[in-house]
């Protein structure tokens, strides 16, 4: 057996939810002499490759870091264009969510989204929301701190406006509070991939991370297809979850 045949009994245990943060669209470009809007465009085509394998081998949540609140400092030509990807790719791969019982939904600071964005974006989640096989979390304009942050201030509006409530809510846990982040409902990742040899997590699910398991490739995103994916699950079903503890 080539060790890239994967298959469902070689791989191991699948996580429940996969999370990515797609590096290196533009070093891939530039290597081709492409401008990086290309490698963007390369990188969308990794998304599908990683998106029917996450539906094939049964990992039920499979979210993308896709775009960071700081990637707004980009130059503005990049931002557009990145804008403009996502809409067109949320326009064309609708009819692919729904023939594939994918629930598609994008999670971050909407506000800063253009109305046009936000209104595909809206078409697509409520047209995908009763389909169960896998859900597509895409996080646009999102941050760890900001979501952190935006989730405290809602917490301290409930503790404002329904003061009868302030005890039990002072002394709620870890759960509780995971209700007032965007993703709310949604488990914790299960394992965190970043492609492209960088090693950080650049502020993406500072909360929800906490006991991710960390998987960096020096893959760079355009190039992390179907194999590149099985593999991480592989990886992924060979660690050793202790979750602080002793087994
Ligand atoms: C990081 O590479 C990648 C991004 C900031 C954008 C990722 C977005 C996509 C692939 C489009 C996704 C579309 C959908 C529908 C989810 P980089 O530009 O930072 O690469 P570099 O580090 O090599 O410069």
């Amino acid at each position: 057996m080539s060790d890239k045949t994967y298959t469902m009994e070689n791989i191991g245990k699948i996580p429940v939810h996969v999370s990515i943060i797609m590096d290196g669209n533009g070093r891939w470009a530039g290597e081709r002499g492409l401008d990086r809007s290309a490698g963007h465009a390369e990188g969308v085509e990794s998304v599908r490759a990683c998106t029917e394998a996450a539906v094939e081998y049964g990992v039920k949540y499979l979210s993308l870091y896709a775009f960071s609140e700081e990637n707004w400092g980009r130059p503005q030509a990049e931002v557009d264009a990145l804008m403009l990807l996502m809409f067109k790719s949320m326009v064309e791969e609708l009819s692919n969510f729904m023939e594939n019982g994918i629930r598609f939904v994008v999670l971050g600071h909407r506000e800063k989204l253009s109305d046009e964005l936000n209104a595909v974006i809206d078409d697509c989640m409520r047209k995908t929301s009763g389909n169960d096989r896998l859900t597509l979390i895409v996080f646009l304009s999102y941050s760890g701190k900001w979501d952190i942050l935006q989730a405290a201030k809602r917490y301290a509006r409930d503790l404002i406006e329904h003061p009868d409530e302030a005890e039990s809510m002072l002394g709620m846990g870890i759960d509780g509070f995971d209700r007032y982040l965007v993703t709310a409902g949604i488990p914790d990742p299960d394992i965190i991939i970043r492609t492209s040899g960088e090693m950080r997590l650049s502020n993406y699910l500072l909360w929800q991370g906490a006991y991710s398991e960390l998987l960096f490739t020096d893959v760079l995103w355009p190039d992390f297809r179907k194999d590149e994916f099985l593999s991480a699950l592989r990886t992924y079903s060979k660690r050793d979850r202790r979750y602080g503890k002793v087994k």
